[in-house]
């Protein structure tokens, strides 16, 4: 008999088989800030403002294309590991104008089971053991689990936060360029890009990434150009995809989400854009992983991408977000804070620094020993009632106190639960000094 993985002989058989090394790197293992700041450890009440998903769903149209797809026996069955066709010709469709080439569906597009697996599968199919990837800090958590379960050594460049107080453009955070330059070593296989950015929601400028693309070319690096927030970019600022720059198509793998497109990210379906030489390698690793991403809500994408322009779907939505951005912001203007105002994304980052709570607040475990940010973030969770996310999670340890000074705040809600939460944030002026 086990009790609690101890047999009644005394040996502990809860550790029986030993688990692989490579979850010990890339902080696998350790509580992740999702879990900490999850609705089931925050009040009730507490309305969220952290993990990046909306409180609405897809519009009706693409959700009656799910239903139809599953009323449909073919689309309930395997689907070829490429993506199907439909959705792989509405890809192409939609984004041959964006490149300004034509895309070839059958050997440039591939479907994965969200932006997250397809990024994955590119790392499987191209890093060596030891190989280098350079990250821009903060960075999307997922990328460094994902290359170092791949054999990969994350390197990061911090991005550098605007001095100045006040409302700021995402703009501001800045790249040094010397310190990129210094981060490539004869070991360095790839480059991550993230723009629009999460979570600072930056918009590289063309004069940007052609100073990375210099890069690349220089030292023959592979450019992973994660735009799964290209339909969030406002202001009409120019979203340069870097796969356009000269030279670059043959050295760039772009992703793209569904899920941030349609507000759908439990669908999970994404896709890459890029040459033949790096589609096909990667084909071959998310063949393996997922076979195939799911056939009804690759159909209902296809039916997305088909009538978004023509339905007026991505104006509108882009506007909404605008208003929700507007709305959130009023808000910390209000409160005299210092804040990134995004050019993409839903997410604003909020200065905590001059955030003070009494000396003696009873934080829990989970957030003692972590960043000031952890600390800032539980007490407006508990005390504001409104949850945000700590940066300092998106940084290396060596650059984390970059991060603690920020907090993210999602603004992918409906206005009223927005407008709710602005007016519960006014109370975060008593702890200001
Ligand atoms: C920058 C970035 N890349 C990729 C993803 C993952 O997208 P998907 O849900 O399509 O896997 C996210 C999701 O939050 C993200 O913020």
């Amino acid at each position: 008999m086990t009790i609690n993985g101890t047999t009644s002989n005394g040996k502990d058989r809860s550790q029986l088989i030993p688990f692989s090394s490579r979850l010990r790197e890339g902080r696998a293992l350790a509580q992740d800030v999702w879990s900490i700041f999850n609705a089931a450890n925050l009040p009730a009440d507490c309305i969220n403002l952290g993990q990046g998903y909306m409180n609405f769903g897809p519009p009706e149209w693409i959700k009656s294309a799910a239903e139809e797809a599953l009323n449909t026996v073919a689309t309930n069955h395997y689907s070829h590991p490429k993506g199907r066709p439909r959705l792989r010709e509405a890809i192409k469709a939609h984004y041959e104008p964006e490149f300004g080439r034509t895309l070839n569906a059958d050997t440039e597009i591939l479907v994965t089971s969200g932006a997250n697996e397809g990024q994955y599968s590119v790392f499987v199919a191209f890093l060596e053991h030891r190989d280098e990837v350079i990250m821009f800090e903060p960075f999307f958590d997922q990328y460094l689990p994902s290359v170092t379960f791949n054999g990969g050594v994350p390197v990061y460049v911090p991005l550098h936060p605007p001095t100045a107080a006040g409302k700021q453009s995402s703009h501001e955070w800045s790249i040094d360029f010397d310190e990129l330059r210094r981060a490539v070593t004869p070991r360095t296989k790839m480059i991550i890009l993230n723009t629009p950015h999460n979570p600072v929601g930056k918009v590289f400028t063309r004069h940007e990434l052609e100073q990375i693309a210099a890069i690349a070319e220089e030292h023959n690096l592979l450019v992973m150009s994660d735009e799964v927030y290209d339909s969030l970019v406002f202001d009409n600022e120019e979203h340069v995809r870097i796969a356009t720059l000269p030279g670059m198509w043959d050295r760039t793998v772009t992703v793209g989400s569904a899920g941030k497109m349609f507000a759908a990210t439990g669908w999970r379906v994404g896709w890459l854009i890029g040459p033949p030489s790096i589609i096909q390698p990667t084909l071959a690793a998310t063949t393996r992983i997922v076979f195939c991403s799911n056939s009804p809500l690759q159909e209902a994408s296809a039916a997305g991408l088909e009538q978004a322009n023509k339905r007026g779907f991505l104006k509108k939505q882009l506007d909404e977000y605008a208003e929700r951005r507007r709305i959130l912001t009023a808000g910390f203007d209000q409160l005299g804070v210092k804040y990134t105002n995004p050019q993409g994304t839903y997410f604003v980052l909020l200065d905590i620094s001059n955030l003070q709570w009494p000396d003696d607040y009873p934080f829990p475990e989970s957030v003692l020993g972590r960043g000031r940010d952890f600390k800032a973030c539980w007490f407006i969770a508990m005390e504001i009632g409104v949850s945000s996310i700590p940066v300092s999670e998106f940084y290396c340890e060596e650059h984390a106190s970059i991060g603690e000074a920020y907090a993210r705040f999602a603004f992918c809600k409906d206005f009223d639960t927005l407008k709710h939460a602005v007016e519960r944030l006014q109370k975060l002026k008593q702890y200001l000094v």
